[in-house]
């Protein structure tokens, strides 16, 4: 039976390379995590999204999985990970993992088999010959998401196979019923072990139109109308769904570039038996253009985006996240240059979010304030950055400047520096040197710190993210925006059944002034939530302070 726990719940995103290191090779891992279990529980958060742990060559940390039912050695062991989710269970911390199947490994089993050409498994992959004289050049114009063609050449067939990301990634051929079978065994077998859910990487990739035609250049990439929401999509998901999710009290996040609010309804109303939910993008897309060239953020932008997901039927549940593994950090992204008022910036954003309909995640070493880190060109890891860079070397190197400009604002790796425990030796994350820089800010920014003030941004996310549980007026409450124009200001009104709950948030590092709504009227009000000490007790005009964020009950 289906409780949709997920309409109450926040999830907290780990990234296990990165979150702290249990055996002191430098690299986060599962005991590490169940040493943080206590922590994470003290957040208030009720569910974990952990990124993948499974068995990988890593060449993308982790989303090019080998083997989907044993655990990556760096991380640990299959018991480590039942220890894990049985401390989780015992704290009331429900798990979703992650479920990387658009692709897998070129060195998981299926594929090695794959590349002969009479096996069994060759139709697991998508194989085509090559077009021009001797098959040489890839079937179509596709792009990879990690730059250059999304084909590559096999010597031993003389095929090609797609990969929309590394040419370590190959493409599952979801038209092959095995394949599909094969994904909803998995899913049943992490269930039976006790996971709570899964979040669906690229899931709107899955499908691939009929004949893979050539694409359109949508920069920067070229092809992907070809595979977003494909022919078959929805059939496929809704047969997962049938085999799998709906047998299990399970709750789906989908990786979902492509559902928009307009069509969000055939992919997440409860009615149709597909994902529960998805995360959609576009408000992710406001500082850049084309999603790559960094742009002014621009709050009435931003609002609208939110709003439209916010007005969907109350059986589509939405979902809301600033920070997750693949963007910068949110600080100073949608604060602006936030000078010595980090923590105050920090509560505004959390408050903004916090207290929609949606089910709010939250990303590892947000709730401290994290920021994004000023790498040198030797420091990125991330396979996106790195093509990039060796791309443009190749191609224009003159615009290198610019790419590394464009990378210091954009870069995955920005979310993936070791988690900042402690002010001592490696920030608390390793007992030696971490797989990735460390902040240098971890002096200043880190865990201890934060739990030795009681103004703190960690604390304030533990005040709101209590605050917020069990509340009907934020589970499902009507959603208003107020001053939708307004570029300084986020305030919306929430109601159910007469209730109400009013949020402030000035995004500005300086002073704005609030009036009042001429409609707004109400006969009690109260100070619900304040990141100012001496915040107004009650709602009225008034002058508010850089990043001041208010919550009243009306
Ligand atoms: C989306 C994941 O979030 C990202 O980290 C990964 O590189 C791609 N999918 C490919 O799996």
């Amino acid at each position: 039976m289906k409780t949709r726990w997920y309409k109450d719940a926040v999830v907290y995103q780990i990234y296990p390379r990165s979150f702290c290191d249990g055996n002191g090779d430098g690299i986060g891992d599962i005991r590490g995590i169940i040493s943080k279990l206590d922590y994470i529980k003290s957040l208030g958060v009720d569910a974990v999204w952990l990124s993948p742990v499974y068995k990988s060559p890593n060449d993308d940390n982790g989303y090019d999985i080998s083997d989907y039912r044993d655990i990556m050695d760096e991380f640990g062991a299959l018991d480590d990970w039942k220890e894990m989710i049985e401390g989780m269970h015992s704290r009331g911390i429900r798990l979703i993992m992650d479920l990387v199947v658009n692709h897998t490994s070129d060195e998981h089993a299926w594929f090695v088999e794959s590349r002969k050409k009479d096996s069994n498994y060759r139709d697991y992959y998508i194989w085509r010959k090559g077009r021009g004289k001797n098959g040489k050049k890839p079937p179509n114009n596709w792009t990879s998401n990690f730059v250059g063609p999304a084909w590559e050449y096999d010597e031993q067939s003389g095929e090609w196979y797609l990969h929309l990301f590394s040419k370590k990634q190959p493409d599952l051929n979801w038209e092959n019923p095995k394949v599909r079978q094969e994904v909803a065994d998995i899913c049943n077998y992490w269930f039976d072990l006790g996971v709570d859910g899964f979040r669906c990487d690229v899931i709107t990739y899955i499908s691939k139109r009929d004949g893979l035609p050539n694409g359109k250049l949508k920069f920067p990439l070229i092809g992907n109308e070809n595979y977003i929401v494909g022919p078959n999509y929805h059939k496929y998901i809704r047969e997962l769904n049938e085999r799998s999710f709906s047998r299990y009290d399970s709750m789906t996040v989908g990786e979902s570039i492509g559902i928009t609010p307009d069509n969000a309804f055939e992919a997440i109303d409860e009615s149709v038996g597909e994902l529960d939910t998805v995360f959609s993008f576009d408000h992710m897309g406001v500082d850049f253009k084309m999603n790559v060239i960094p742009a002014k953020f621009n709050l009435a932008k931003y609002k609208k985006i939110l709003d439209k997901w916010q007005q969907l039927p109350k059986t589509c549940q939405p979902t809301i996240f600033l920070e997750n593994h693949d963007q910068p950090r949110c600080l100073p992204r949608f604060s602006g240059d936030y000078g010595d008022k980090r923590e105050l910036a920090g509560m505004a954003l959390a408050a903004s979010m916090l207290f929609m309909r949606a089910t709010p995640y939250i990303y590892q070493g947000q709730e401290i304030g994290m920021t994004n880190c000023d790498f040198r060109q030797e420091d990125y890891q991330d396979i996106m950055s790195v093509n990039a860079l060796k791309m443009i070397k190749r191609v224009c190197p003159i615009l290198l400047p610019y790419a590394r400009k464009v990378l210091l604002k954009r870069a995955r790796d920005h979310a993936r520096t070791p988690m900042q425990w402690t002010a001592g030796e490696n920030a608390g994350f390793s007992t030696v040197k971490p797989w990735m820089k460390l902040n240098p800010n971890y002096k200043e920014i880190n865990v201890e710190d934060s739990e030795s003030r009681e103004d703190s941004l960690l604390n304030f996310y533990r005040k709101a993210l209590a605050y917020r549980k069990g509340k009907d007026v934020i589970i499902c409450g009507d959603f208003k925006l107020v001053y939708p124009k307004s570029k300084d200001i986020f305030a919306y009104v929430r109601e159910y059944h007469g209730k109400r709950l009013f949020v402030i948030v000035n995004f500005k590092n300086k002073k704005v002034d609030f009036k009042l709504p001429k409609d707004l009227t109400f006969n009690n009000c109260s100070l619900a939530l304040n990141n100012y000490a001496d915040a107004s007790k009650t709602l009225k005009d008034m002058k508010l302070r850089e990043y001041e964020a208010l919550v009243y009950e009306l």
